[in-house]
């Protein structure tokens, strides 16, 4: 995989980066190249400081304008809806400009604020960031689309030190087999049970495909393997304070190891808008095992 510099934005040539990060690759910008005023960006920085008011994820939704992650009544809660929502603008119009392809198709996601130093965090294994891994969301399935997630270091002087390694289609030869591909690929008719029962009760439940189940568990694979994760190859970068760097996390695996306040806004990409759908980890799986995997499956709980 490769760390691909932009060090100028806007750029006089058109480029479409698609192709760089189907391959997994990541965009990096030295600097920040949207609107992202300072005193924002001060403003975030000192909610960590104030006590039990703020949780350790802060989540903008876009399409409602709500924050979540902030005592509702809190005397900051008011003024950071107005920061994450002018945050979120100014990054999904550098990010339109940027991918115009992707934009045309794309599903917003959660924007978010990590107020919290990454190194030495107390979690359980599977939320651990530590732990190389692929992203896939419990509530929000994909249906085979991609998350593309672009990040921004606004801590004043440290870096965001990330590891990443080979991109999916070489650990998924590797590793998709042990963790189960085959199972899940040929049970996937089969609903889930406790999203059974939430159907029945008439709770909000949204279909999970093959796909979706399978990169669950392998998320969890991956950050359970003690083998890959000490012996896997690894490439190492340092995130600059003031730097924006962006990649598809489900191709990408990664993981965070110190660093402090960073933002960062989630794009769902449509794999009709892809460079070459043919990259996507649904394709990647559906040659490995033979079989279509966005059939059948079960329920996922939107509550989750
Ligand atoms: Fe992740």
């Amino acid at each position: 995989m490769k760390f691909v510099t932009i060090e100028q934005w806007p750029a006089s040539d058109r480029v479409d980066y698609r192709h760089e990060l189907e391959a997994g690759n990541v965009l990096f910008f030295p600097v920040t190249p949207f609107v992202l005023p300072q005193e924002a960006q001060d403003f975030l920085r000192s909610l960590s400081f104030s006590g039990g008011a703020v949780h350790k994820n802060i989540a903008y939704r876009p399409a409602s304008d709500r924050v979540t992650g902030i005592e509702a009544d809190s005397a900051a809660s008011e003024r950071l809806v107005s920061v994450m929502r002018d945050y979120s603008r100014s990054l999904i119009r550098f990010t339109s400009e940027l991918l115009p392809e992707y934009a045309r198709a794309w599903k917003l996601d959660y924007a978010s604020f990590r107020p919290l130093e990454e190194q030495g965090r107390d979690l359980p294994l599977n939320k651990r960031n530590d732990l190389i891994h692929t992203d896939a969301f419990p509530s929000r399935p994909t249906n085979g689309d991609l998350i593309l997630r672009v990040f921004t270091n606004i801590h004043p002087s440290k870096t965001r030190n990330w590891v990443t390694t080979d991109p999916f289609p070489v650990i998924a030869e590797k590793y998709a087999r042990a963790a189960g591909l085959e199972q899940i690929a040929s049970g996937g008719k089969f609903l889930n049970q406790s999203a059974r029962i939430l159907k029945s009760f008439g709770l909000p439940v949204v279909p999970r495909s093959p796909y979706d189940r399978f990169m669950l568990r392998f998320h969890e694979y991956l950050k359970r393997n003690g083998d890959f994760q000490a012996n896997c190859t690894k490439y190492h970068f340092d995130f600059p304070p003031g730097s924006t760097w962006l990649t598809f996390t489900d191709v990408l695996p990664h993981s965070v190891h110190s660093g402090q306040h960073a933002l960062e806004q989630t794009f769902i990409i449509g794999r009709g808008s892809m460079a070459d759908p043919g990259n996507a980890p649904v394709a990647v799986l559906e040659r490995l095992c033979g079989r279509k995997l966005l059939e059948g499956g079960d329920l996922a709980s939107q509550v989750a």
